[in-house]
């Protein structure tokens, strides 16, 4: 069994190729059976599932998705009240995670080796420096937050309260943990798959004017402290579009997002990049 992943496709920035085609090719070259990508696919349900749709019917692979926070933007948010727009951004995580035939979370990749679920995942600034000895409500009005952040226009429709964050992930959590210790898990080594950071360690540091304000909007340490506990064995993850894999005491760790143009090794050859990034994994 080959399980491929990748992450933060952003079908939108796309101008020359189509990726699903060139996914396509990939998944009938490397041979896998499915293809898992966790996350940011495109803005909104609807584009992001209609991309899964034509993606699915052009490979052989079995296709499974997490949502990303883009995946559940709402793509034209004119003329709607704060409310409507956070209820048609909680719509879309339904439908991507609680109703897609393509939900991991609802159909777990399970073989003989591996159990492999997972969810979007959140942010409850628990990233943040100096956490949890931090004003939770100051770091999620940080003017990064407010203005710089999509998230809080297109999902939030401009309403702040941090503690809708942090009870956003602590359901996550509740739900892994149900999942993670099913009898279907039982027996076999654990995968997890979110689009956030299960933990800070994963994200780069980076030497620009504001980054401290978005780095706890990247993702959640109780993610990892939840992996740690259930003896996870790999988790994949994505959002931040810097690749990287490290291995923390037991767990290993790779973030799958596709870079930007001017960060990628194969600039010219998008396919030679998704190649380059995807973890295959053999089980
Ligand atoms: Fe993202």
């Amino acid at each position: 069994m080959r399980i491929g992943f990748l992450s933060d496709l952003h079908r939108d920035r796309w101008y020359l190729a189509d990726p699903a085609d060139l996914l396509a090719e990939i998944a009938h070259e490397k041979r896998l059976d499915y293809l898992v990508l966790s996350g940011d696919t495109a803005p909104g349900a609807d584009a992001a599932l209609d991309f899964c749709r034509r993606l699915d019917a052009a490979m052989p692979a079995k296709l499974r998705i997490v949502a990303g926070n883009h995946d559940i933007y709402v793509p034209d948010i004119k003329g709607r009240t704060p409310a409507q727009i956070r209820a048609e951004s909680a719509a879309f995580y339904t439908r991507i995670t609680y109703e897609s035939d393509y939900s991991l979370l609802l159909h777990p990749i399970v073989t003989p080796r591996w159990f492999i679920t997972g969810l979007g995942g959140w942010y409850d600034y628990s990233f943040a420096p100096g956490y949890p000895q931090v004003d939770l409500d100051r770091i999620s009005r940080a003017r990064a937050a407010r203005w710089f952040w999509s998230d809080n226009r297109r999902v939030r429709g401009g309403c702040f309260d941090y503690r809708i964050d942090v009870a956003r992930v602590e359901e996550d959590i509740r739900t892994l943990r149900a999942v993670l210790t099913s009898s279907a898990a039982a027996g076999r080594r654990k995968c997890a798959v979110t689009h956030m950071l299960p933990t800070r360690a994963l994200a780069h540091s980076i030497p620009l004017p504001g980054y401290g304000g978005i780095l706890p909007l990247l993702g959640s340490e109780r993610y990892r402290d939840l992996y740690e506990e259930l003896g996870v064995s790999l988790c994949i993850c994505g959002h931040t579009h810097f690749p990287l894999r490290r291995r923390i005491g037991e767990v290993c760790y790779a973030n799958v997002s596709l870079p930007p143009l001017p960060l990628r090794r194969h600039p010219f050859s998008p396919k030679r990049e998704m190649m380059r990034i995807m973890l295959i994994l053999e089980g």
